[in-house]
């Protein structure tokens, strides 16, 4: 097969070849950051937040594995079908099945690209038992395949920061022979330090024949905290394209933040001259989305997006900001969508008032959406005397979170607790639209309950994490449970408030519950690439 040109794709792509200083940015929270354990996210959620990443300006999307369930294929073609203006990318392993399942997903796409991979390193290439030359030929052979289907195909060495450099060079140049438009530089295991990253690329398109042709990429762990650093060092070397995800959401300390590289090169541009399309004002929006489904919060001092990020509570710090807010503030808190207001909602409060906050908190409801959330928020206004944004962002939460066809759905909850155990929990249930009625005891009243669902529907599953958060301050405030369960390997997590712990905890539970029903049901591959013969195309 001969090579192909690989410029007319470039061309293709949103390359920024035209203007040098602009950076790609490649999301990969759908794909990378669903992957990590826990986070899965239900189909409708995956649409919504591709939405969200479209309309902020994500230059590619890579929503999913497509070989690895039917529901991962699903998401991708439909993503593929809605996108407007991002290209839409899916990952494939080094094999023609991966591949040929990738381009049926991602096909419908105004803008395709296929992403495939094989890992490199010394200890990688033993996975498939590989030797040099036979890893280099499927390299060869795969991309060129990749490219007879779509002229717009992204190649990553995995583990390539543990390479050994000349083979790095060699299979770097032989994927870009092949037809390869995107070369992605994975640190799969965030061993990386900034000086490396910025060598390692810069060496590469130094080294490598026809490397000036294509946009080198950078993704980066976060293994040693180092993943901003490093994606940033990158660009600074000549990447051209930065691997992120919302929230630094993925495996283990998870990947490049989207956020942080964004107003990095934004708010440092005096010394980072490099620009993106983000429009950074949506950057708190798709941020607590992106923790809604995923069941991951964000921690509070997480940089740009942390509940702390912009609050100044000491002393100081108030008196300072009160003079002039850049005494302690880089960037304006409107920059990434956060609002300051003061408006504290409560039973009084009208449709009007509750569609304006949320907009400010930027929620846009449509009218059938509003009037949902309208009953959700006088419940809990009856119960609590004044709701605040955060009560809010939880309500939102619980709403989106709450799926009327999941299998398990809580009906009725009372328990009866006091000095003397056992406490009781009676509990209705629907399991597949037909409700059962039961009585637990237990060791307290989230025991009785957890054993009450357990009655209704019997599991096996490992209770990993349990906790419990007031949302705000006072007696009356909204308690926010968080739950990880784990079955067979699989782990999902739930989330819920409400002013009664416990039945934000049975609903926490509930949810936990039913995404893992819904993680069952994958069957996503192993990372190797042993079991599939790669020209297989059956
Ligand atoms: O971390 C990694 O190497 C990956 C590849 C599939 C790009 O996620
Ligand atoms: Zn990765």
């Amino acid at each position: 097969m001969a090579d192909k040109d690989v410029s007319q794709a470039v061309k293709n792509d949103t390359a920024p070849k035209a203007n040098k200083d602009r950076v790609l940015i490649f999301d990969t929270t759908l794909r990378d950051g669903e992957q990590s354990p826990g986070a899965t996210m239900t189909h409708h959620e995956k649409l919504e937040i591709a939405q969200l990443l479209d309309e902020m300006g994500v230059d590619i999307i890579e929503a999913g594995f497509p070989i690895a369930s039917e529901g991962d294929f699903a998401a991708v073609s439909e993503i593929a079908k809605q996108a407007d203006r991002a290209v839409i990318c899916g990952l494939a392993r080094a094999n023609f099945k991966d591949i040929d399942r990738c381009w049926e997903a991602v096909k419908h796409a105004k803008r395709p690209r296929i992403h495939t991979f094989i890992g490199t390193s010394p200890l990688h290439r033993d996975i498939p038992k590989l030797n040099k030359d036979e890893l280099a030929d499927r390299i060869h052979d795969t991309v060129t395949h990749a490219r007879n289907l779509c002229d717009n195909v992204q190649w990553s060495p995995m583990d390539a920061t543990r390479t050994e450099w000349d083979y790095l060079c060699r299979v770097v140049e032989i994927a870009i022979k092949a037809g390869a438009t995107t070369l992605n530089i994975p640190d799969t295991v965030g061993y990386t330090a900034p000086m490396e990253s910025a060598d390692l690329i810069r060496g590469l398109i130094e080294t490598v024949p026809g490397a000036d042709e294509v946009v080198f990429s950078t993704h980066c762990h976060n293994d040693l905290g180092m993943a901003t650093a490093n994606s940033l060092a990158a660009v600074a070397g000549g990447a051209r394209q930065i691997e992120c995800t919302i929230n630094g959401l993925g495996e283990r300390a998870g990947n490049t933040a989207l956020e942080e590289v964004v107003m990095a090169m934004r708010v440092r541009g005096d010394i980072m001259p490099y620009y993106t399309g983000i429009d950074t004002t949506k950057i708190m929006n798709i941020s607590r989305r992106v923790a809604t489904v995923s069941g991951f919060n964000v921690q509070f001092n997480k940089a740009i997006v942390g509940k702390n990020a912009f609050a100044h509570e000491s002393g100081i710090h108030q008196d300072g900001m009160l003079k002039n807010a850049e005494t302690f503030e880089i960037m304006r808190p409107e920059d990434v969508g956060l609002t300051e207001t003061n408006l504290v909602l409560g039973k009084h409060s009208g449709r009007a008032a509750l569609r304006a906050k949320l907009k400010d908190l930027g929620y846009e409801l449509a009218d059938n959406q509003l009037n949902d959330v309208f009953v959700r928020f006088k419940a809990l206004a009856d119960r609590k005397k004044e709701v605040f944004d955060d009560d809010l962002i939880a309500l939102m939460r619980d709403a989106s979170v709450e799926q009327s066809n999941d299998r398990l759905q809580i009906k009725f909850l009372r328990v009866i607790c006091g000095t003397e155990a056992p406490q009781s929990a009676d509990l209705t249930m629907s399991v597949d639209g037909v409700d059962h009625q039961v009585t637990a005891t237990g060791d307290g009243p989230v025991d009785a309950t957890f054993r009450a669902v357990k009655k209704v529907f019997p599991h096996d599953v490992d209770l990993q994490l349990y906790q419990v958060h007031a949302v705000t301050e006072g007696t009356d405030a909204q308690a926010t449970v968080s739950v990880r369960l784990e079955q067979d390997g699989r782990i999902s997590t739930g989330q819920a408030a409400d002013t009664d712990t416990v039945v934000a905890s049975a609903k926490a539970y509930v949810t936990a519950l039913n995404r893992l029903l819904v993680r069952l049901e994958k069957t996503a591959p192993d990372a190797d690439v042993k079991d599939i013969s790669y020209r297989d195309t059956a």
